[in-house]
């Protein structure tokens, strides 16, 4: 049975339309138009069934688990992790599966920073941060920044200008400032190195303290203790 649409378009054609001749806008009739609408039609019915099988084979694809045996290098220590989830984050592997739980959770969206940690010397945010990405790579937590009993100048810095209040966005506040001082020694610039027209070497400005952690978000709002914590640490123990 037709449908409605091919009904229309097989009414009587008109003797100037016949397929026989040329149509004179662009020699495509309507018979010529139904008849490929047709073949269009049958091609596509019975085209279906190897679609829809494709697109079976293509959700099981993407619905099989992944995983993968890694050996993640932490504060100097190896620790192998077997048949994980490929799309397990570094946060969650550390915090999870490795019991590192110096990292925070905040936001497990890029966006507070309290899951900061090094990857090479640089920080980055481990809920963002896959952990197959991270293999092979030397990962600090705040877990690995004293050596023994003796705390890091920022820690200690934290301790001494009391940078925190409950401490929940410490250890990431403390992981970006350890970086922080590090990227400051390589002379890397922020806005407000341009802002100030220090491109050569940007002093340690309380300006520039609070730009460059301005990816570390404090809800207890400790950001005058923090910025004062960080210049301790940068002046040796001198706020
Ligand atoms: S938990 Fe990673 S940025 Fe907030
Ligand atoms: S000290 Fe509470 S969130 Fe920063």
């Amino acid at each position: 049975m037709s449908s409605p649409l091919c009904t229309e378009l097989e009414e009587p054609l008109s003797p100037s339309s016949d397929q026989t001749t040329p149509h004179p806008e662009g020699e495509f009739s309507r018979r010529t138009f139904v008849k490929a609408a047709g073949i269009l039609g049958a091609v596509t019915a019975t085209g279906l069934p190897h679609f829809a099988e494709a697109e079976d084979a293509q959700a099981a694809v993407s619905t099989a688990p992944h995983t993968v045996d890694l050996t993640l290098k932490i504060n100097g220590k190896s620790h192998a992790l077997t048949a994980l989830d490929t799309r397990t984050s570094l946060l969650d592997a550390l915090r999870e599966y490795l019991d590192l739980t110096g990292s925070k959770k905040g936001c497990d969206h890029g966006q507070c920073g309290a899951c900061t940690v090094l990857v090479d010397g640089h920080r980055v945010n481990a809920c963002l941060t896959l952990a197959v990405v991270a293999e092979g790579a030397e990962i600090t937590t705040v877990e690995g920044l004293a050596n023994g009993d003796t705390l890091s100048p920022v820690q200690q810095g934290f301790l001494d200008h009391d940078a925190f209040q409950c401490g929940y966005c410490t250890p990431g506040q403390i992981c970006s400032a350890t970086a922080l001082l590090e990227e400051h020694k390589r002379h890397d610039l922020s806005t407000v190195s341009f802002a100030t027209g220090q491109t050569s070497t940007p002093e340690l400005t309380d300006n520039e303290i609070r730009e460059r952690m301005s990816g570390n978000i404090c809800r207890c709002a400790a950001y005058p203790n923090i910025v004062a914590a960080v210049r301790a640490a940068y002046n040796g123990g001198r706020a």
